[in-house]
């Protein structure tokens, strides 16, 4: 394995992106972005998850079920990230960066979306008893203007990383 400086700036890079083309993605872009979902690993490989193209009149339903979801109602399509049965929310964590890596990769924007509730996204999406899905990702060409929020910043590394112990400095 060789040290590839582009791509981890790329992880660094990462941004959540809020303004979109009126423009769908295609198919293939579609497919692509659901293999990378496929792909990410999960605890004890069990893939207890399903992903749900959401778009057309489907993404204001959606949208209704969460506080800040401007992004869904403003983007061609949503990824609805559906945690089955005996799923783990830290998978479906691991999904959502992965999907917006590979859109990252793939020219497309993304921001990840909570839908704060989840019986009326069940609901809506018709999951099965026992299934899950509180979060969804608005993806969307970027349009001209598409810039990060400006409270995008981070905490210093001191304040947030250490060694052994909480608060020993790594
Ligand atoms: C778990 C999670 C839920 C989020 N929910 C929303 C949301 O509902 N609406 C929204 O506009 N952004 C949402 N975001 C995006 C965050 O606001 C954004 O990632 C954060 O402000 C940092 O900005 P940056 O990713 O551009 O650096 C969410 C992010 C995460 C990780």
């Amino acid at each position: 394995m060789t040290a590839d400086n582009d791509r981890y700036d790329a992880i660094l890079g990462l941004r959540a992106l809020r303004s979109f083309r009126d423009e769908p993605l295609p198919d293939s872009v579609i497919e692509r972005l659901l293999e990378a979902a496929r792909w990410t690993g999960s605890s004890k490989n069990r893939q207890n998850w399903s992903f749900i193209v959401v778009d057309g009149e489907q993404k204001e339903r959606l949208a209704a079920c969460g506080d800040f979801t401007d992004p869904i109602r403003d983007a061609p399509m949503a990824l609805a990230l559906v945690q089955e049965p005996d799923g783990y929310e830290f998978d479906t964590g691991r999904l959502a960066q992965n999907v917006m890596l590979a859109a990252d990769a793939l020219g497309v924007a993304s921001c990840p979306i909570t839908l704060h509730r989840e019986q009326d996204a069940a609901k809506v999406l018709e999951l099965p008893a026992g299934a899950r899905c509180r979060y969804a990702i608005a993806l969307g060409y970027p349009d001209d203007g598409a810039k990060p929020r400006r409270f995008g910043g981070r905490k210093p590394l001191d304040e947030v990383a250490y060694r052994n112990r909480h608060g020993e400095p790594w």
